[in-house]
């Protein structure tokens, strides 16, 4: 196992190609300029054959990402060692509360590992046919981001400034709710590979969340969107139903030590995406 460097990057991405996954070669050098000590590729014979990401959310909290093995060298204890790198990295820093949100492969991996189930968030979704128009939602402003920055530090568990705004420069718009006074949710939408991707989200007033979800689908381009629905959260179901979200498939946060952060699926209607939590 080594550190993962620019150089690695364009071979990581073709490992994310080959598994099907819809992040971008832009979301690799997102992880690796906010993590530069903390992600780590697999090399055989000069080749990379496996990829590890990990993000510190200051000392609380952890999450684990972009898990990948190719699949020529799978079950072969590659991904288990590079989950050990990841965890002695995350516990050289003594963070104690670790996350990461699992695919079927990747479960049992985790679990032997100590990793528990937290809540269900699985893949959704549609092939918008009509372009909505934004509802009392406007474009984020400069001036916006502290009142973002709380509400999204309220319903992730920690803040996690940094990346939300390396998110927005990389999203066709990150919009708020409502378009006059106070800030009560925002949302963005984010290209990736296969499709545009909704998340994050928070709003806990139910016509925001519908006109935040119905302004994203209205800048979204004319191919499919996945929404990864908390499937604790009726809001997000019944507004993914409204939309016609279908499931495509299954996802699992999971926690390895203490939920000393806590994890509230109800908070989130759309989380940033599974390798940042
Ligand atoms: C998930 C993934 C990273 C696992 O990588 P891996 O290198 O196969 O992982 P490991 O070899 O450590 O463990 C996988 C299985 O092989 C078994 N195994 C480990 N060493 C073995 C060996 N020498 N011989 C046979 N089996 C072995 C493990 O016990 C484990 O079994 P289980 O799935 O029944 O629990 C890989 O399948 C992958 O890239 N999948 C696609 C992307 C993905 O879903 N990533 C996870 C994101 S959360």
């Amino acid at each position: 196992m080594v550190l993962m460097t620019e150089r690695h990057l364009a071979a990581a991405d073709e490992l994310r190609r080959l598994a099907g996954w819809n992040q971008t070669s832009q979301g690799w050098v997102r992880l690796l300029q906010v993590e530069p000590e903390g992600c780590f590729v697999a090399m055989e014979n000069y080749e990379l054959i496996g990829t590890v990401t990990t993000i510190t959310y200051g000392r609380d909290l952890a999450w684990i990402g972009m898990m990948l093995v190719h699949p020529n060298y799978r079950r072969r204890g590659l991904g288990t060692q590079l989950m050990q790198r990841a965890l002695a990295y995350l516990q050289s820093h003594r963070i104690e509360c670790i996350r990461l949100d699992a695919t079927p492969l990747g479960r049992p991996v985790y679990e032997k590992l100590g990793f528990v189930p937290e809540w269900g968030l699985p893949r959704h979704q549609v092939t918008p046919t009509t372009r909505s128009n934004p509802q009392n939602t406007r474009e984020l402003v400069q001036s916006d981001w502290t009142a973002v920055e709380k509400l999204d530090s309220q319903a992730f568990g920690v803040s996690r400034s940094q990346i939300l705004r390396r998110l927005a420069q990389d999203s066709p718009a990150t919009l708020v709710w409502p378009a006059q006074g106070p800030i009560l949710g925002y949302g963005m939408l984010r290209l990736g590979t296969q499709a545009d991707y909704i998340g994050p989200l928070v709003c806990a007033d139910t016509a925001g969340a519908q006109s935040l979800i119905s302004s994203v689908l209205g800048i979204a381009s004319p191919r499919s969107v996945f929404w990864d629905v908390p499937d604790d959260n009726p809001l997000a179901n019944a507004l993914a139903k409204t939309f016609g979200f279908t499931p495509v498939r299954p996802l699992t946060r999971m926690r390895l030590g203490p939920a000393s952060v806590p994890s509230d699926p109800r908070a989130q209607l759309a989380i940033a995406d599974p390798s940042l939590g």
